[in-house]
C-alpha cells in the first residue's frame, strides 16, 4: 500500500471490519444500491469479468444468476483476506455451481493498481462502494492525493477488451450514514438475528465515522458526480452517465473502454 503516513490505521484489511460490512446486505438502501447496478450489468456468456473490492461477494453473485452460470470466469478482489470465506459461501450458494476457476478470490490491494491483468483481457469490471478507498501519500507533497485514484481508474480502462463495461458506485461527499441507518430499521424487525443485526450496524456507523473523517482529509475519495465523471474521461472512458442511489447516498457510473485504440 503507498502510504508515508506511518500513523495511518486501515481498517480495511482487518477481518472485524470485513464483517462488519456483510451485513450491509440487508439494509434496504443497500439493496436499492445492488438492484441499480445490477440493471446496468449485461454479462454474456464466455466473458471473464472482475469484481473491484468484492466484500462479501454480493455483486459477484449478481453478475453470476444475471448470466445463469455461464461467465468463463469471475475475480473478486479484496484486501482483507478474510473475505474469501464470504466468496466461499457464494460459489456454494449459488445454481448452478461454479467451479473454483470460474468464481475465485484474489488477496490484493488496488491501491497498487492491476498490474497482475493483462491488457485487453476482461470484458467488464464491476466494483460496488470500493475504488473511492484507494489511497496514496507523497511525502514529497506532504498529504495525501488523488494519484492512487485515478490510477486505478486509467488501469481498469487499459484491462478492459475494447468497448468493455465499467459499472461501479461511489459515496457522494459528506455521506449521512444517519439516513442510511434510518431505512436500515425495518431491516431490524425482519431479521432473524436482531442483535447480530444492531451489532453490526453501530460498527458499521464507527466505521463509517472514520472513513469520512479520512476523505475530509482526501486519503479518501467521495467526491461530486461531475469530478467522477471528469476523472473517467480523462482515464480514457467514454459514454460515461450516473444515476443517484442508495437513498441518495451514492452514485452508480456506467462507462465503456473505447472501442478502438
Ligand atoms: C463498503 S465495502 C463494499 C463491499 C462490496 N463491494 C459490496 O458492494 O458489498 C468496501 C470493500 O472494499 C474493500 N477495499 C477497500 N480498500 C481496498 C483496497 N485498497 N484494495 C482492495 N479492496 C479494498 C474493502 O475490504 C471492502 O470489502
Amino acid at each position: 500500500m503507498s502510504n508515508g503516513s506511518a500513523t495511518a490505521v486501515n481498517y480495511w484489511p482487518k477481518s472485524s471490519c470485513a464483517r462488519a460490512f456483510w451485513s450491509q446486505r440487508e439494509l434496504p438502501p443497500y439493496r436499492q444500491l445492488l438492484r441499480d447496478t445490477a440493471d446496468w450489468l449485461d454479462p454474456q456468456p464466455g466473458q471473464r469479468w472482475l469484481d473491484l473490492g468484492c466484500g462479501s461477494g454480493q455483486l459477484t453473485r449478481t453478475l453470476w444468476e444475471k448470466s445463469a452460470g455461464s461467465l468463463a470466469e469471475i475475480i473478486a478482489l479484496d484486501c482483507a483476506a478474510h473475505n474469501e470465506r464470504a466468496l466461499a459461501k457464494v460459489r456454494n450458494s449459488v445454481c448452478p455451481s461454479p467451479t473454483e476457476r470460474q468464481m475465485r478470490f484474489v488477496h490484493a490491494d488496488f491501491s497498487d493498481g492491476l498490474a497482475r491483468f493483462d491488457s485487453g483481457s476482461v470484458a467488464g469490471v464491476v466494483s460496488g462502494l470500493a475504488i473511492q478507498y484507494a489511497e496514496s501519500y507523497s511525502e514529497e507533497r506532504g498529504g495525501w492525493t488523488t494519484d492512487a485514484y485515478e490510477s486505478l481508474l486509467a488501469d481498469v480502462c487499459r484491462v478492459l477488451r475494447p468497448g468493455g463495461t465499467f459499472v461501479f458506485s461511489v459515496n457522494v461527499p459528506e455521506p449521512a450514514w444517519s439516513k442510511i441507518a434510518l431505512y436500515g430499521i425495518p431491516g431490524f424487525f425482519r431479521t432473524g438475528h436482531p442483535l447480530r443485526y444492531v451489532k453490526n450496524s453501530v460498527r458499521m456507523l464507527r466505521y463509517g465515522a472514520w472513513l469520512k473523517r479520512e476523505a475530509r482529509r482526501g486519503r479518501f475519495h467521495y467526491l461530486p458526480a461531475p469530478v467522477v465523471e471528469n476523472k473517467l474521461t480523462r482515464a480514457g472512458f467514454a459514454s460515461v452517465e450516473h444515476r443517484v442511489s442508495f437513498a441518495g447516498q451514492a452514485d452508480v457510473f456506467r462507462c465503456r473502454a473505447p472501442s478502438a485504440r
